[in-house]
């Protein structure tokens, strides 16, 4: 096998990345010609991996574990500390239940319910503004159906705050300066409203029905049969709440590819409910949201002709495997009739990781993320009409995550008779 250090680049591409954003690992990827290729990234060496192949050795928990994986800014921000995504094995495994536990179909439904609502109640006021901005009114409407799903209480007057402040982690996780230190402070504003929360359930003060994702965590004993300290729980209730701010990205992904496709967003009105998913796959796939993945190698291996250090830290191209024509024919195509990708094996498809949900670390999120996507879909091309003026919606792929700046910006917007 090649010996790492003998390949590894000198010089840290931590400054390219930030300039770069998605274009950066794929850019590494092809002008290397193989799909493991070595990169320094904040001082350390990292070994990229790319590929379904990759894919499915990097959810191999004998081969990985995520101790340690995460970077402190991302803990700072994005992720905060001590939640199920830092986990491995036991530990993992009884956190990782609790959480798909809320996932039942039932549930799902409940949230789509909301959500529904939600987005009709607010139609009347968009109608009477001359320009709404999706993005910030799609975070309002899912912010408050997730709340009130978890079973976090959210006073009117806070709404839009908490909205921000949760869109702001997720916001942060690909920046420096400024975008970064909004995301740090938002978590701390966010994990000190949540701790007060868990400790209201706790004592008996906030009474939250058993399913709700408030009361399971703030109850949630460990392996250990400890229940979490409260800023783990925090952690972990921010953990259902602020992803789902991530789900509004997808929003304005899905209202970019209607307003390019207008014949497909007409037939997408009358479209059965393959043709929705379809569509939504398509826009998981084609736009950018996570760019890779991270994890530590557990004991040293070789695969591929490469070494793999115990220690190492491995980064899964996302973005890049999405884009990549020996799996999806013409990626740069937007097709949800693209059927399947070649080979499908369940690690072609990852924008919220791949592999198991219950003992691997695949997005626990995914159903949900799936049917409210389906939901807005359905809002978007049913539910109400609206005109899309002139702006620019290309999103920047230089920025992690991406949004066109406009936020796409609609106007005239009725409810549908
Ligand atoms: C993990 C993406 C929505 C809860 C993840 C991971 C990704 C991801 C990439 C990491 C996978 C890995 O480490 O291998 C997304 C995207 C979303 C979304 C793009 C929406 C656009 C949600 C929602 C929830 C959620 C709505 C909860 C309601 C979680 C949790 C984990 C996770 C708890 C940790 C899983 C683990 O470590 O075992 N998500 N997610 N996500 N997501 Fe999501």
């Amino acid at each position: 096998p090649l010996t790492a250090r003998s390949t590894v680049p000198w010089r840290d591409a931590t400054a390219m990345l930030l300039m770069q954003g998605y274009r950066f690992v794929p850019r590494r990827w092809r002008r290397s010609g193989s799909d493991v290729f070595e990169l320094r990234l904040l001082g350390e060496r990292v070994i990229c991996v790319h590929g379904p192949d990759a894919a499915r050795l990097f959810y191999d928990p004998q081969r990985f574990e995520r101790a340690g994986a995460a970077p402190r800014r991302l803990q700072k921000t994005l992720l905060g500390a001590g939640g199920v995504h830092g986990l491995d094995d036991a530990a993992h495994r009884a956190r990782k239940r609790m959480f798909m536990d809320l996932m039942t179909q039932r549930r799902i439904d409940e949230l789509v319910a909301l959500t529904r609502r939600e987005w009709l109640d607010a139609l009347p006021s968009w109608s009477r503004r001359d320009r709404v901005v999706l993005f910030d009114e799609a975070r309002v409407v899912l912010c408050r159906a997730i709340c009130a799903w978890a079973g976090v209480p959210l006073p009117e007057r806070d709404v839009r705050r908490r909205a921000d402040d949760l869109t702001a982690m997720v916001d942060a996780f690909g920046a420096a300066g400024p975008r970064h230190w909004r995301g740090k402070a938002a978590r701390r504003r966010c994990e000190a409203w949540i701790e007060a929360v868990v400790d209201d359930v706790r004592s008996g003060r906030l009474d939250v029905s058993e399913e709700q994702a408030l009361d399971r965590i703030a109850r949630f004993r460990d392996v250990g049969g400890q229940p979490l300290d409260r800023r783990v729980a925090a952690v972990e209730v921010l953990n259902v709440l602020r992803p789902t701010m991530a789900v509004a990205y997808f929003v304005v992904f899905m209202a970019i590819a209607l307003h390019e496709q207008p014949d497909r967003a007409r037939r997408l009105r009358a479209g059965d409910d393959e043709d929705v998913e379809r569509f939504v796959q398509e826009v998981r796939r084609y736009f950018p949201f996570t760019p890779f993945l991270g994890a530590r190698v557990r004991s040293g291996f070789d695969w591929q002709g490469h070494r793999f250090d115990e220690g190492t830290l491995v980064l899964l191209d996302v973005y890049g495997a999405h884009h990549d024509g020996r799996v999806f024919g013409s990626p740069g195509v937007f097709d949800p009739d693209r059927g399947p990708a070649a080979g499908d094996s369940g690690f072609e498809l990852i924008p919220q990781g791949g592999g198991g949900f219950r003992d691997g670390h695949r997005c626990a999120g995914e159903w949900i993320t799936i049917a409210l996507m389906k939901t807005v879909c359905r809002l978007l091309t049913g539910a109400m009409t609206y005109e899309v003026p002139a702006q620019d919606l290309a999103p920047d792929l230089r920025r992690i995550p991406p949004k066109p700046r406009s936020g796409f910006a609609i106007s005239h917007v009725r409810a549908s008779a």
